[in-house]
């Protein structure tokens, strides 16, 4: 059996940022960031009431509602981000009580940009084993309290939100998978965090946040996504033409051009919402594809191809028929 996407839901932040806001707080301007980036606003949560729990569940309970399931109906929960509200319990775990799904194992995924691909990925492994039926994978981020908002170069590019699907265990769904790390890249995208606090180390002041080097990420990313979705083409015997839409993660618009350049494929077959969420690094691809489900593009049998990469270095991609 494999996984098969029966609901999707979303969940951004009230609040958003436009570029032109950013220009007034730093020495940015709407022309820089559009003309590298796509982007031209990000939602940001804006209250303490708006965290990392709060749009996972949101995104949930769409997610449910368009299945038709009830919590109590799942068996797994998973959770991809790396800016979970606390440590423990797990974001999955908090997610779990809040709707009252008492039947699901819970946990989290950190694999940042690739995080919900990962997600997607162990499901389908865990029902190709039998070991269980039904499952709610969320992709959820508030990245803004994990970026320097005194580094321009960063800041700009990031989004706050929540997507996530409910995935039955099915004869038709996931047709091929791809998924990677290189530990030896990491450095190129990093954020600390904590520091020691043991008797024997002194407590560090480093506040820890997310710091990147853009153009290595960049070269990585034209490269990884065209290989992955090269690779399950090959894999499947399927042509390029063949996927009604590609469905990458949303970090930059030239990034995402680049890629469908490479593959000679009309842009028209990459869905963005990058001009409107910025990258909400984990939530970007399952936000993608609820709003491309609830807009009515997708019919059953379609083929989505699903790519990103990100932090650790991380990459991954799913062929799926809808
Ligand atoms: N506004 C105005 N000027 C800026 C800003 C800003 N927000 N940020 C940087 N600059 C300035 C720099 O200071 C520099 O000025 P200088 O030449 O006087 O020193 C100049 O702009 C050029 O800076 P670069 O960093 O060389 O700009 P570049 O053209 O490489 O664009 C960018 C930077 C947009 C980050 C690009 O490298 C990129 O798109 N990289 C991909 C990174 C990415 O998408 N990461 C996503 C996160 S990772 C993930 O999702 C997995």
């Amino acid at each position: 059996m494999r996984a098969k996407i029966i609901g999707t839901g979303s969940c951004l932040p009230d609040r958003s940022a436009t570029n032109d806001y950013l220009s007034t707080i730093m020495d940015t301007s709407d022309q820089w960031i559009h003309s590298r980036t796509g982007i031209h606003k990000r939602h940001l949560v804006s209250s303490e009431e708006e965290t990392t729990l709060t749009l996972a569940v949101n995104a949930a309970n769409a997610a449910l509602e368009d299945a038709g399931i009830l919590p109590a109906q799942l068996d797994l929960i998973l959770v991809a981000t790396v800016s979970s509200d606390f440590i423990t319990p797990s974001t999955a775990c908090m997610v779990q009580k809040a709707l009252g799904a008492c039947h699901a194992t819970a946990f989290d995924i950190n694999a940042a940009c690739s995080g919900f691909l990962f997600a997607l990925n162990t499901v389908d492994a865990y029902f190709q084993s039998g070991a269980c039926q039904t499952a709610l994978i969320i992709g959820v981020e508030t990245l803004s309290k994990i970026i320097d908002w005194s580094d321009r170069s960063t800041c700009v590019l990031f989004g706050d939100g929540a997507g996530a699907v409910v995935a039955k265990a099915s004869e038709e769904g996931m047709v091929a998978s791809i998924q990677g790390s290189d530990g030896t890249g990491g450095d190129i995208l990093i954020c600390k965090n904590r520091t020691n606090n043991n008797p024997y180390i002194a407590t560090g002041t480093d506040p820890g946040y997310l710091s990147m080097n853009g153009q290595e990420v960049f070269k990585f990313a034209v490269k990884k996504v065209p290989e992955c979705i090269q690779s399950l083409l090959a894999q499947t015997g399927l042509c390029a033409s063949d996927v009604t839409y590609y469905l990458l993660h949303q970090a930059n618009y030239r990034i995402i051009t680049s890629i469908a350049r490479k593959l000679k494929l009309p842009i028209e077959k990459f869905p963005s919402n990058v001009e409107r969420c910025g990258n909400t690094s984990a939530a970007s691809i399952p936000i993608l594809l609820d709003e491309v489900h609830k807009e009515g593009k997708l019919s059953e049998g379609d083929i989505l191809l699903l790519s990103g990469f990100g932090a650790g270095l991380t990459w991954g991609a799913a062929l799926l028929k809808w």
